[in-house]
């Protein structure tokens, strides 16, 4: 007999119960006090070691920064609110960043971060010439002698804003799947037209059809249309400054309530991403123009928008997607991908 068995038989069946149960308990005391804690510190760790700080040399964390001041000039060159003039802050940061990157990449002229760089400021440029002179001369002013050259050159076309037009959309229902992943862009500014629940219901029906893990399917979707909750909501994100409102605000969400442990913890986000991915094609293929629009907050941002959308607690914030009617013509980033080279390790 063994040693279980023998001490079940010893001490009787009430006594063992009182036994598996005080077992169990510690069981999930030890998971949700020690393990998760340390799983999560792990994590952590690792985040902090090599996330893109300011004072990271790291070409990859210096292309990070790169890549996201170019973005902030694309979105500045979509606007239909065109500011002349506009991110003297990030035309400054923009300089900095690209020139630690020419340091940190020998081959520089050959990659994406740089050449969109460039081509964006071209655009920048040819939007300010001849009239605004001294927005021209303030980035000149910025950038190295053989950089600058370049940009008045136009010597790389893969960069600053492109021009999407409602027409272009119409057959999109008939599209293949490489036509719809080839034509989405993210679209910030709608036609001044309100999106139905049922015009958004098809796409959300397509979306449900994406895999979650084990199939717990803890994704949430808070469709918001109230015009105050979306400006309060937008205004606490904080990533859609300068747009008109959207008619539709999506909110994903993923419950906790459907993880079983602490390994489990980040699953949530992970569905909802794939997702919302799934959404997103779905709304293009709809003939819908969307954005997603990210809920990176801190605690008092992530408490107001709890409180403005009503959220439960145990739902953790993913992503909100902005939808809307495409607008006769809007222009939108290029946003220029890596090489698909660049981003494989075959292993
Ligand atoms: C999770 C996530 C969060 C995003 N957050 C914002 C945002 O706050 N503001 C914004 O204007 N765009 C946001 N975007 C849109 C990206 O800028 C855009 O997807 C990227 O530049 C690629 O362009 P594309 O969507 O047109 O292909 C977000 C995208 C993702 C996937």
């Amino acid at each position: 007999m063994g040693l279980k068995s023998t001490v079940k038989k010893v001490v009787g069946p009430e006594q063992w119960n009182r036994i598996r149960s005080v077992r169990q308990s510690y069981g999930e005391f030890k998971e949700r006090y020690v393990t998760l804690p340390r799983e999560a510190y792990r994590q952590m760790k690792r985040y902090r070691k090599y996330y893109s700080r300011p004072s990271g040399t790291a070409a990859e964390q210096i292309q990070a920064r790169l890549i996201f001041h170019t973005h902030q000039i694309e979105k500045g060159l979509s606007h239909t609110q065109f500011r002349y003039g506009f991110g003297k802050n990030t035309l400054k940061e923009e300089a900095q960043y690209l020139k630690a990157y020419m340091r940190a990449v020998p081959n520089y002229r050959n990659t994406m971060p740089y050449q969109s760089a460039i081509a964006a400021l071209h655009e920048y440029y040819e939007r300010h010439e001849p009239e605004h002179k001294e927005a021209v001369e303030y980035a000149q002013s910025l950038f190295p002698a053989e950089v600058w050259k370049e940009v008045v050159e136009g010597a790389y076309s893969n960069g600053g804003s492109l021009v999407i037009t409602a027409n272009s959309k119409q057959n999109n229902r008939s599209a293949t799947f490489s036509q719809i992943v080839d034509s989405r862009h993210s679209i910030r500014e709608y036609a001044n037209q309100p999106v139905t629940l049922d015009e958004l219901m098809p796409a959300l029906q397509m979306a449900v059809r994406t895999p979650s893990v084990c199939n717990r399917q803890p994704v949430r979707v808070h469709v918001v249309t109230d015009p105050v909750q979306i400006k309060q909501a937008l205004k606490v994100q904080g990533g859609f400054n300068g747009y008109p409102m959207p008619p539709m605000l999506l909110l994903i969400t993923a419950d906790c309530r459907d993880f079983l442990n602490s390994m489990e913890r980040n699953e949530g986000f992970t569905d909802a991403g794939l997702f919302a991915m799934s959404l997103m094609y779905a709304l293009e293929a709809e003939g819908l123009a969307a954005c997603p629009l990210n809920t990176m907050f801190n605690r008092a941002m992530e408490e107001t928008t709890r409180s403005i959308l009503s959220i439960p607690d145990y739902e953790n914030l993913a992503l909100y997607i902005s939808v809307g009617h495409f607008p006769e013509s809007v222009k939108t980033c290029v946003s220029e991908r890596h090489e698909v080279t660049d981003i494989i390790t075959v292993h």
